[in-house]
């Protein structure tokens, strides 16, 4: 399925996956809306995309802006959410305020995205989700990533049913390397990284582009939907 012309709203495009599926679609030819919080993201990502790309304030935790983004944006074809932020830690010390807030961000974000996007959509529409490996292959410490990588994909999977014809997918990606990790002092993240490899099959960490094939595979594949695509280098086999 072609691109060329269709429009693709990518919330979360400022940053990491979310940049490089914006730059993925450009690539083919799609007309890219990308949206998150930070004006300063926004504007770094629209020098970095090219002045053609339209670009939203947005925080997909509110429902009355999420509502007011896509009455500005109007009819559009495909849908990627891969904005969310997560908590780590050990089950007993992780207090449920910050279970609770992350839910909110990553989980009703993408829930509430999503059913506000609805009456914007067409029966040719696809919709793209992100989860991520630790909802199948949880490491100590990510309780909270699993609960919640695992309820994206059970929505994805009742979605693409309730949602039909419309196309709804989720990507699942595994360790990438991009500013979500930009908190961490270079050395500390360099290890992190280094130690992920080097159990991995592929000995490497992903780079968001390996990531972003998977969004533009998702959307032009018009017989794929329900589906969650893991690409994690082999991180669920080790
Ligand atoms: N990187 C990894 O290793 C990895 C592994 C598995 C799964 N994932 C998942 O992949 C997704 C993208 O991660 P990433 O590594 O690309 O992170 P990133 O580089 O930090 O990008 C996150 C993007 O989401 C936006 N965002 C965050 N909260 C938002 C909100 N409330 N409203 C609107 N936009 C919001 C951010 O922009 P603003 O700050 O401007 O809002 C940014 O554009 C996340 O769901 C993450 O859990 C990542």
């Amino acid at each position: 399925m072609s691109l060329i012309g269709k429009r693709v709203v990518v919330i979360g495009g400022t940053s990491g996956i979310g940049l490089s599926a914006a730059k993925a679609f450009l690539d083919e030819s799609a007309q890219v809306i990308i949206a998150s919080r930070s004006e300063a993201k926004l504007s770094e990502a629209k020098n970095v995309l090219g002045g053609n790309v339209e670009a939203y304030n947005i925080d997909f935790r509110s429902e009355e802006k999420l509502a007011d983004f896509f009455k500005m944006v109007g009819n559009f074809d495909h849908l990627v959410v891969t904005a969310g932020e997560g908590a780590m830690g050990h089950f007993s010390d992780l207090p449920v305020a910050d279970v609770r807030e992350a839910f909110d961000s990553k989980f009703w974000g993408q829930y509430s995205t999503v059913r506000a996007a609805i009456p914007y959509l067409n029966d040719t529409s696809s919709i793209t989700l992100t989860s991520g490996v630790y909802g199948i292959r949880p490491p100590q410490g990510a309780t909270t990533l699993a609960s919640i990588n695992s309820a994206i994909d059970g929505l994805v999977r009742g979605l693409s049913v309730d949602l039909a014809p419309i196309r709804v997918n989720v990507v699942s990606p595994g360790i990438v390397d991009t500013p979500l990790y930009g908190g961490m002092p270079d050395e500390q993240r360099q290890n992190l990284y280094s130690n992920i490899a080097q159990q991995l099959p592929v000995n490497r960490v992903a780079q968001p582009e390996d990531i972003a094939e998977a969004y533009v595979y998702l959307v032009k594949n018009g017989f794929t939907t329900g589906t969650a695509l893991l690409i994690d280098g082999g991180a669920h086999l080790v």
